[in-house]
């Protein structure tokens, strides 16, 4: 039987677990090269429309193209391209599992991600309009001009158009290219996003028509926190009458607890939580293959976080890239603190010169 004394040890052992800090999660990002096309920041000055040419993935072999053939009595290096580069994806992922030396600390996990730019919306034509000056200190401080709107802004008709033929590449040429349909969908939780997100994918055949595409509203993936009332989402309750079928991230606020329209946030704010949306993902989900719908902002910050050979890759409205991705899992990392914002500059008002 225990003693008193053993009793309050274990008590007190308890007690000192439950103050114990749960250990943080990281991982150390890279991208590994030789896949796609817009790894070259030559063509940043005129970037191929990605539907044209099958998210630019370079036409390579791979070390797994032997296996693929033995497993399914097929002359491999006859499959198409994207078929060998899933194959290598999902070996890259089931060599690690296997690897006995490897334990989740320092494991690295493998992913394609999708990254998405919404189409064209009301504030990229009136910065265009008003010129940038103008625009960021009078004009993106108010909710549109009387004519258009630029208050979580929606897209422009040419917007849906660009977002159009994304649907169309997902409906006809991805399953006839045998590219991997997403497993994973992330979005903005800005209107432009969530309607980009809504026109590519739910209208597929995939779903049988009955609208089940049921993407994760993430705050992580939003527009730069700045003084733009562009840069301000809808309420969750408005967002998910419009969405019915979109999940929400836990936590996710009923109001936007973020925009100030007074502050912008800093660019290592910024990164740091496209790495927290990163770390989230390649720790929470499996899916090898994830689709992201997100901000130029944010695409190119994320680029840089994981290394990838061209960050400044010229994502135009209506554009995505595709990226193979390694993380490698490091245990009990603190992840670091951003610079803090800034005032926006303010100014009467101004506009286009004559
Ligand atoms: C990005 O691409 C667009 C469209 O092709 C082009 O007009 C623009 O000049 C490019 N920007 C840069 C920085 O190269
Ligand atoms: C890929 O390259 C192989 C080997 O050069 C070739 O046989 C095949 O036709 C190419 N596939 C495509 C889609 O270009
Ligand atoms: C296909 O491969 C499997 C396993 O490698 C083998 O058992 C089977 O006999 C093969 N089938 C044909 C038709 O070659
Ligand atoms: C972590 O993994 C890398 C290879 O991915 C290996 O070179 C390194 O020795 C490992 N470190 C530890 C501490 O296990
Ligand atoms: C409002 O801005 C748009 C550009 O987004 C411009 O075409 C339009 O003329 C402006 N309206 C007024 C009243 O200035
Ligand atoms: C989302 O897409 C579905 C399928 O195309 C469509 O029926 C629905 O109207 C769209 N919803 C919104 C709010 O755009
Ligand atoms: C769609 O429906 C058809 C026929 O009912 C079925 O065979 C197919 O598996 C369904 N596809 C998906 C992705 O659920
Ligand atoms: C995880 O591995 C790294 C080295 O890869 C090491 O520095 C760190 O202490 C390890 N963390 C834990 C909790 O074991």
């Amino acid at each position: 039987m225990a003693t008193v004394s053993q009793c309050i040890m274990a008590l007190l052992g308890a007690l000192l677990c439950l103050s114990t800090p749960v250990f943080s999660v990281s991982f150390t990002y890279t991208t590994p090269r030789g896949f796609f096309l817009q790894e070259d920041p030559s063509l940043n000055s005129s970037p191929p429309d990605y539907t044209k040419i099958s998210y630019g993935l370079l036409n390579r072999s791979y070390p797994t193209d032997q296996s693929h053939s033995n497993n399914n009595n097929n002359s491999s290096p006859t499959k198409p391209p994207w078929s060998r580069f899933t194959d290598y994806l999902t070996a890259l992922n089931r060599n690690n599992r296997n690897n006995p030396t490897n334990n989740n600390n320092n494991t690295t996990y493998y992913k394609l991600l999708y990254l998405a730019r919404h189409g064209e919306a009301h504030h990229n034509v009136a910065q265009s309009y008003y010129g940038t000056k103008c625009w960021d200190c009078y004009w993106s401080q108010q909710p549109g001009n009387g004519t258009k709107t630029w208050l979580d802004a929606e897209m422009t008709t040419r917007g849906v158009a660009q977002i159009q033929a994304s649907n169309v590449f997902w409906r006809d040429v991805a399953p006839a290219e045998e590219i991997p349909f997403p497993r994973s969908f992330y979005v903005s939780p800005m209107a432009r996003t969530l309607a980009t997100a809504n026109l590519t994918f739910a209208s597929l055949p995939v779903w049988n028509g009955s609208g089940r595409f049921k993407p994760v509203v993430k705050e992580s993936l939003r527009e730069t926190i700045n003084q733009c009332t562009c840069a301000w989402r809808h309420p969750r309750s408005r967002i998910a009458a419009r969405f019915p079928d979109y999940e929400f991230e836990e936590g996710f606020s009923e109001e936007d607890d973020l925009f100030t329209g007074k502050t912008i946030e800093s660019a290592s704010a910024q990164a740091l939580r496209i790495k927290g949306f990163l770390d989230d993902l390649f720790e929470n989900d499996e899916s090898l293959v994830v689709s992201v719908t997100t901000h130029g902002v944010n695409i190119n910050p994320l680029l840089g976080v994981v290394g990838h050979p061209n960050p400044r890759f010229n994502i135009t409205t209506g554009q995505a890239v595709a990226m193979l991705v390694a993380a490698q899992r490091v245990e009990g990392e603190k992840g670091g603190v951003g610079e803090p914002p800034v005032s926006a500059e303010v100014c009467g008002v101004c506009g286009p010169v004559g």
